[in-house]
């Protein structure tokens, strides 16, 4: 090309204006993008997410929704606000009704309950399955063609469960959390080594929670593999505190859990989306045979791109890390089953 000429745009799988390439052409990031963007749960989680993805200019419109008349709203309008100041284009609203699901080319589940004292695990995994059988019902009604990215934990079974209820396709339904373990552990690797974090790559498996696992044999700091920059017992150390990491923030912020490096890591699988970047990324995934499991999700590699997922990428594992894997995998099993009996209909 290189005539300089701004050509005729062509239109994205979100129906987005998207100019071709050209010297005086804005880049593609910057014209491509999501026409709409459902945050379902205006928390904290939600509210930040919603924050980042206005300020990035992702998408035309953002909605929030919650429960909580005003909640969403009010988030909506503060982050709106900001827009002259930081120069987005994004609209953002909010809403209480399901409707404003309808035509959402990317929808992401941060709605559901704390565990509050007296409830046990399996009530609250019962009490956010109700709340996701009915977004998972209203995505079907009101956004069937949308990418569903699940946040709410504990999401390997929040995932499978959406997926199920709203029988969309199992690539259009996955679930964040390999992204931020990940994120702790290179945060933590970064730290020890005194290098810059986004040097350090690596891969956090299994489920959210004390089974992860994180893959050393695939971690490295620009390609120098970790094994040959920290010793054994810096590595073990690094790992136990990534496995504890959402705790170590409840315990710090005494109310609540951890909202930023979650919002960002879901910002950057929404923007793998959007953008068609196939990246290849630990998420949560339906498993058809990969890694020798059916019939659950679980954190995996996969590559993302305007489809959701592309495909799961098959690692070897060690012999420990394949003990630590299936411990996860059972896990979300025995929580898959508490669901069994509840219904999935209307
Ligand atoms: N996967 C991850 O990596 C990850 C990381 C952080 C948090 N989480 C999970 O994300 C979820 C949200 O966390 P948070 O810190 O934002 O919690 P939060 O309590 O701040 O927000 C949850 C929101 O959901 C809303 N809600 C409840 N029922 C609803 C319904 N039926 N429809 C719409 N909204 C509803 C609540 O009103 C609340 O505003 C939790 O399940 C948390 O465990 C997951």
């Amino acid at each position: 090309m290189g005539s300089g000429v701004i050509r005729a745009p062509s239109v994205s799988r979100f129906g987005t204006k998207v100019m071709s390439a050209g010297a005086s052409t804005p880049p593609e990031s910057v014209m491509s993008g999501a026409r709409k963007i459902v945050v379902l749960g205006a928390g904290n989680v939600g509210g930040t997410l919603a924050q980042r993805l206005a300020e990035s200019d992702l998408a035309e419109e953002v909605v929030l929704i919650d429960i909580i008349e005003g909640l969403p709203q009010g988030k909506a309008l503060d982050i709106q606000e900001s827009a002259p100041i930081l120069g987005f284009s994004t609209r953002v609203s909010g809403s209480t009704s399901l409707d404003a699901l309808a035509g959402a080319d990317i929808v992401v589940e941060t709605a559901g309950l704390a565990r509050k004292p007296g409830m046990s695990r399996s009530d609250l995994l019962t009490k956010n399955a109700e709340i996701l059988r009915g977004h998972a019902l209203a995505v079907r009604k009101h956004a069937p063609e949308a990418i569903v990215l699940i946040v709410t934990n504990p999401v390997d079974v929040m995932t499978f469960w959406f997926r199920e209820v709203s029988g969309l396709p199992p690539g259009r339904v996955f679930g964040e959390s390999g992204t931020l373990d990940t994120a702790r552990f290179r945060t933590f690797v970064a730290q020890a080594l005194h290098v810059a974090p986004r040097d350090v790559t690596g891969f956090v498996l299994g489920t959210h929670g004390d089974t992860m696992v994180p893959l050393l044999s695939l971690t490295s700091v620009s390609g120098v593999p970790l094994t040959q920059l920290l010793k054994a017992d810096q590595l073990a150390a690094i790992v136990e505190r990534t496995k504890k990491g959402g705790g170590e923030i409840v315990e710090l912020l005494k109310m609540g859990s951890a909202f930023y490096a979650p919002s960002a890591a879901q910002a950057e699988l929404v923007r793998a989306v959007v953008l068609d970047e196939r990246r290849l990324v630990p998420v949560t995934a339906h498993l058809e045979g990969e890694f020798g499991l059916k019939g659950l999700c679980i954190g995996v590699p996969a590559i993302l791109g305007r489809s959701g997922i592309v495909r799961v990428v098959p690692v070897d594992l060690s012999p420990s890390e394949r003990t630590a894997f299936d411990a996860s995998a059972q896990a979300v099993r025995a929580d898959l089953a508490v669901l069994a009996a509840l219904p999935r209909a209307a």
